[in-house]
């Protein structure tokens, strides 16, 4: 190994093409390949901003030509030499510096590798596990760097545009309370106060209200948020959120707000201009055609309620769950006619997954309805049905019935998968929807309760605070989803000031004045020192990196994601700790469940 003596950088590996022909440069990288053609030896060098071909020639310099014969994959070395042309035959349309290549009069290797466990020269498909294990190598492969590199841009672009509208940039705690986003927390004991917990932040909520109650008026962070539940592709234990929170504003100047931050930032990445303003469209309606609050609606296959006509019909499983207040709603596949018995089997087993118990279908043919169910029902809920679900020759109509919420999550799934194998999801689109008027409350049938289907600090319609107590279940609230291609990326809303309002909402959450007090007593009393009419969102930054770089789970934008199982295989956290500090905690070591 050598140093890089009074060699200095000159320029990166993308940088150099026909304008420097003749130039001494010096670079500096990784050798990303190595080729012996006949005597001649090149190499590609690869730093962070691209590749540039380096030729070791013996008639040039036979020393140098004998050193490069020990270098191989991902040593790192420094080159001294004059830029080329290279011979017409030999150019590379696809690199930038395609046309070059440097001849080497000096050559000083800085590190040697060991061999990398997977190549770092293709797109090939070896394990995500390998790949989280050996993060430094995957992260210098420019597919994954991309995605590092489009993230700084957005999160940069969102910081010069809100610093441009007065937003200021504080830093809220780490170490806090427990938060009410409804995740199970992440925990920190503490050594100092025996016995106590902090909790990590599901998000900044409450301290950014306090903020606006502190005359902040206008508060950004771009911050982490941990929470405590079952992985998914878009779901990381931290994630990072572009946090807001706005005074003396309207559910309308926020939206207008983000939109312009949401046009920036595509602008400015990906060049594409978003059309403003985003269309809307309420809960209700999101839940009725889609059966979901984050509907993709670059297709169709819309949800058609069939309750009605179907009650009281002949066939008994339907009857009986319209009769027991559940509904029945179907799909049109339009031209799915021709399904196999495998197809449907597939698709039954696929809505299984989403608590289905059953998926009813029927083939629309030329003549006759098709389907081991067609005789439980009469002429008229034929025809009533066909007009209901716009029924053609060649169509096939696939049901759900159950209690509402199952329909929606089955057919809600079914729909997307369906779309999937039809392949008529529109790529290359930003398809973006704000969702509105949220209820306030949903019904926890286990819990026997209400709970806070955004939080319990959201504001209700200011006309519908007398239903708070005498009808809980219809209130809607000021609140709003940003949703993207079918992913829920932002979500926010109007908050309560007043504290009359916040002592009603924890009520008909039964949450009661103890309760209160013991979660959120610093909030209720900085309530009641003049808190100006606020509100805010936050964007999951992962999620929109995601989509933006076309990538199929969040895990590809963050630079040393955790695994499904939360722990990270790089660092191999979480790991044990040792006595000593466990008991320092106040932990008991030997804990064991009863
Ligand atoms: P919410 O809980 O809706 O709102 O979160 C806001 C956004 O954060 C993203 N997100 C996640 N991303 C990755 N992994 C996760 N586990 C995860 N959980 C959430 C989503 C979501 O839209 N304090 C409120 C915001 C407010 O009211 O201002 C909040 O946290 O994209
Ligand atoms: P069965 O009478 O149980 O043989 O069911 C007849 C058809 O109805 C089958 O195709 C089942 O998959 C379907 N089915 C049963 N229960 C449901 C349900 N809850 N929702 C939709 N289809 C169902």
């Amino acid at each position: 190994m050598e140093s890089m003596g009074t060699l200095r950088r000159t320029h990166n590996c993308n940088d150099l093409g026909l304008e420097n022909l003749s130039q001494e440069v010096t670079l500096m990288g990784w050798v990303l390949r190595r080729r012996d053609h006949g005597g001649v030896i090149f190499i590609d060098l690869r730093d962070r901003w691209g590749i540039t071909q380096i030729v070791f020639n013996p008639e040039i310099n036979k020393d140098v030509h004998a050193k490069a014969h020990q270098l191989r994959n991902e040593w790192v070395v420094a080159v001294r030499g004059k830029v080329e042309r290279r011979p017409g035959d030999m150019e590379n349309k696809k690199l930038k510096t395609g046309c070059i290549e440097i001849l080497v009069d000096e050559l000083r290797i800085l590190n040697t590798s060991e061999t990398p466990p997977f190549p770092l020269d293709e797109d090939s498909d070896f394990s995500d596990n390998l790949r989280l294990q050996y993060r430094y190598l995957d992260l210098r492969r420019p597919e994954v760097a991309k995605n590092l590199i489009l993230r700084h841009q957005a999160l940069q672009t969102v910081r010069t545009y809100l610093n441009n509208r007065e937003f200021l940039e504080i830093e809220t705690p780490m170490l806090t309370r427990s938060t009410p986003e409804g995740a199970r927390d992440y925990l920190v004991p503490s050594r100092v106060s025996a016995g106590k917990f902090f909790a990590l932040p599901q998000s900044p909520q409450l301290f950014k209200q306090i903020l606006m109650m502190s005359g902040m008026d206008r508060y950004y962070q771009i911050v982490k948020c941990f929470r405590d539940e079952d992985l998914r592709a878009d779901r990381q234990p931290e994630f990072t959120q572009i946090d807001m929170e706005l005074s003396f504003v309207t559910q309308e100047d926020i939206i207008t707000i983000v939109e312009g931050m949401i046009a920036a930032l595509f602008k400015a990445t990906v060049n594409v201009d978003l059309n403003l303003p985003i269309k809307r469209m309420t809960y209700d309606e999101s839940m009725l055609r889609f059966g979901t609050d984050r509907p993709d609606t670059r297709f169709g296959l819309e949800l058609v309620d069939l309750t009605e006509i179907l009650s009281g019909c002949g066939f008994k499983v339907f009857n009986t769950i319209i009769e027991k207040e559940g509904a029945v709603k179907a799909i049109n596949a339009k031209g799915c006619a021709n399904f196999s018995r495998k197809d449907l089997d597939d698709l039954t087993e696929y809505a299984g997954r989403f608590g289905a118990r059953g998926m009813a279908w029927i083939k629309i043919k030329d003549d006759e309805w098709q389907s081991p169910i067609t005789k439980f029902f009469s002429d008229e809920e034929i025809t009533a049905m066909g007009k209901a679900l716009d029924a053609q020759p060649g169509d096939l109509i696939l049901f759900g019935a159950d209690k509402i919420s199952t329909v929606h999550q089955v057919l809600g799934e079914l729909r997307l998968e369906l779309a999937r194998r039809l392949d008529i999801i529109e790529q290359d689109t930003y398809d973006f929807l704000w969702i509105t008027d949220f209820p306030m409350f949903e019904y926890d049938d286990d819990a026997k309760r209400f709970s806070a289907v955004h939080h319990p600090f959201t504001a209700p319609f200011d006309d519908q605070l007398d239903m708070l107590e005498s009808d809980p279940g219809a209130v809607k609230s000021q609140a709003y989803d940003l949703v993207l291609n079918g992913n829920e990326i932002g979500g926010g809303s109007i908050r309560i000031h007043n504290p009359a309002v916040q002592e009603k909402v924890f009520k008909a959450l039964g949450i009661d004045d103890e309760e209160a007090q013991e979660k959120f007593g610093f909030l209720l009393k900085a309530l009641t020192y003049g808190a100006p009419p606020h509100g805010g969102i936050a964007f999951g930054v992962d999620r929109l990196i995601m989509l933006l770089s076309g990538s199929t789970s969040i895990r590809e934008v963050i630079a040393f994601p955790k695994t499904q199982k939360a722990t990270c295989l790089l660092t191999e956290a979480p790991a044990p700790v040792n006595r000593k500090q466990l008991t320092e905690l106040h932990l008991r070591p030997d804990w064991k469940e009863d």
